[in-house]
């Protein structure tokens, strides 16, 4: 590590930051927008071959993205990561093609959170710029797999991998399922994306502004952002209101490549950051589809609040809209800082019983079995079983166990491995 802009985030904020595909050799560095310390993915993942985006691409990026990891053998390769259990995460993962292997051929390829199917990563619907999946998730046990699934239609690929532990195990709550990023958006006309060190987690905010209908509002004075959401100061010291006093202020979506019925939870962070005269107010209602979320709601001086459902929303036919309808009551247009969007992502398989995980482990290093196909997790899903394996799925409700176990062909000697004892629900070995 660097001398000088030693970054302890990945210390002291367990921050995961992985260049995939850089040499096992080269020391970690500071990336040089965030100050985050990169380091190789070796260590992380068992197979896959390293390669380079090409080098008119990398002009596109920064150096983290430059190197890639590439999956030729076997259907399903896997990252494992060390997380705390019960914390939440924020999970992002960047695939960037950039002809890497001179093919000019953009893969496809599925990408599971343990043994949850995620979603396909088509690098052909997003060119040259490639594409990033996050999500936020609290892991259910101590270690994170994230798997890339060759589907037949060219070799899964990867640039980087980050991991961030948010700071609040409160926010963000779902009823049930993981959330997606769909949009981080703050109100102004700046042009600067936000991220880390001024977002502390690490999200990434886009500045979003449509002049032919708002107008901005800016402050110098502080922001009190702590609300458990902690957005950065610069994010919500600045606001949109609409240019005609009197319209809504509204903004409108509709889902891509995803089904009109998807559901979606929505982040509203408001904060006043006008310095209101003792005759002046503003108060509003939130709409959410033409639904009242709240109604007759006036912005904290100078504080910030977060607006959110307790259960998944859905559209009308995929379309969306927000609408902020100022009352009667109020002197002043409606005003927004920022908003966050997120999608449900059902994560319905359980992961294979813990002990049983650790005694497979076991038993593949006291042998150093190296078969491509023992990677991710042993039992789920059914069609991922590890080679010489047999699990009892039947039940959803309860962890998957390994109940058949067939190590010849092997070429084993030596001892009988007394960790074997520990697949105690073990039928057939
Ligand atoms: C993850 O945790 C395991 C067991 O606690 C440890 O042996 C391993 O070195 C850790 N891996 C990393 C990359 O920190
Ligand atoms: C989140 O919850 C877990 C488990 O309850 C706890 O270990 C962790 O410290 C919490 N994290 C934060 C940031 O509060
Ligand atoms: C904030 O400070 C800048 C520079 O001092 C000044 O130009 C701007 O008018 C101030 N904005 C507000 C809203 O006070
Ligand atoms: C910021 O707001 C929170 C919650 O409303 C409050 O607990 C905290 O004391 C405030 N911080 C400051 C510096 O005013
Ligand atoms: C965590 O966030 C929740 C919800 O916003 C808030 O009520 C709580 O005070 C926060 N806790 C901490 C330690 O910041
Ligand atoms: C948004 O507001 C404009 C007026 O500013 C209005 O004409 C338009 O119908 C609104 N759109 C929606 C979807 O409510
Ligand atoms: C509020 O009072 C100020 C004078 O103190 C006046 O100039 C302004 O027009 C008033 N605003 C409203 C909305 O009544
Ligand atoms: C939804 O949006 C599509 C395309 O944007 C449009 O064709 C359709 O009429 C809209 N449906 C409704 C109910 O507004
Ligand atoms: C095997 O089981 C024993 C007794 O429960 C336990 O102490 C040991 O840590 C287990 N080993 C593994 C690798 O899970
Ligand atoms: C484990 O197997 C790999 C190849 O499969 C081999 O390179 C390595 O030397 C073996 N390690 C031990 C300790 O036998
Ligand atoms: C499945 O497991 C759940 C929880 O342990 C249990 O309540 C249920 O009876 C089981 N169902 C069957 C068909 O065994
Ligand atoms: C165990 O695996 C070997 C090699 O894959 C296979 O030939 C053999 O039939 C299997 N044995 C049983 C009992 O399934």
């Amino acid at each position: 590590i660097g001398p000088k802009h030693d970054c302890l985030c990945n210390v002291l904020l367990g921050f995961i930051s992985l260049d995939c595909g850089s040499p096992p050799n080269e020391p970690p560095y500071n990336d040089v927008q965030t100050g985050l310390t990169f380091s190789t993915d070796n260590g992380f993942v068992q197979t896959g071959k390293t390669g380079k985006v090409q080098e008119e691409v990398e002009s596109l990026f920064p150096k983290p993205v430059w190197n890639l990891r590439y999956f030729p053998d076997g259907t399903r390769n896997c990252y494992t990561l060390n997380v705390t259990q019960g914390t939440k995460y924020l999970i992002r993962a960047l695939f960037v093609y950039g002809n890497y292997d001179g093919l000019n051929e953009y893969p496809s390829f599925d990408l599971y959170l343990g043994p949850n199917y995620l979603e396909t990563i088509n690098l052909g619907l997003w060119g040259t710029g490639g594409m990033f999946e996050e999500i936020i998730h609290k892991p259910i046990s101590k270690s994170l797999q994230v798997c890339l699934v060759n589907t037949g239609t060219g070799y899964p690929i990867i640039n980087t991998l980050e991991l961030r532990p948010l700071q609040n195990n409160s926010t963000y709550n779902t009823q049930s399922g993981s959330l997606r990023h769909f949009r981080r958006n703050y109100f102004s006309t700046a042009s600067r994306t936000v991220r880390y060190p001024s977002d502390v987690s690490d999200r990434v905010w886009i500045p979003n502004f449509d002049e032919k209908k708002w107008t901005e509002v800016t402050t110098n004075f502080t922001v009190n952002t702590s609300n458990g959401y902690n957005p950065p100061q610069v994010v919500m010291a600045s606001a949109s209101t609409p240019i005609s006093a009197f319209a809504p202020w509204n903004f409108t979506w509709t889902w891509l490549l995803t089904p009109s019925t998807t559901q979606f939870y929505i982040y509203m962070h408001f904060a006043e950051i006008q310095s209101l005269q003792a005759n002046e107010t503003r108060e509003f209602s939130v709409l959410v589809n033409g639904d009242p979320m709240y109604e007759r709601y006036s912005p904290k001086p100078f504080s910030i609040e977060t607006l959110s459902y307790f259960t998944p929303q859905q559209c009308d036919q995929g379309n969306c809209t927000v609408e902020l309808l100022r009352t009667s009551k109020s002197t002043l247009p409606p005003l927004i800082n920022a908003f966050e969007i997120y999608t449900v992502i059902d994560l319905p398989l359980l992961e294979t019983n813990q002990d049983d995980v650790l005694a497979i482990k076991s038993i593949q290093n006291t042998y150093n079995l190296s078969r491509i196909s023992w990677q991710g997790d042993p039992c789920a899903p059914i069609e991922f079983l590890w080679d010489g394996l047999n699990c009892d799925n039947a039940n959803a409700s309860e962890p998957p166990i390994v109940t058949y176990l067939n190590l010849s062909s092997s070429q084993l000697t030596g001892i009988i491995a007394p960790v074997i004892q520990n697949l105690t629900n073990l039928k057939e070995l």
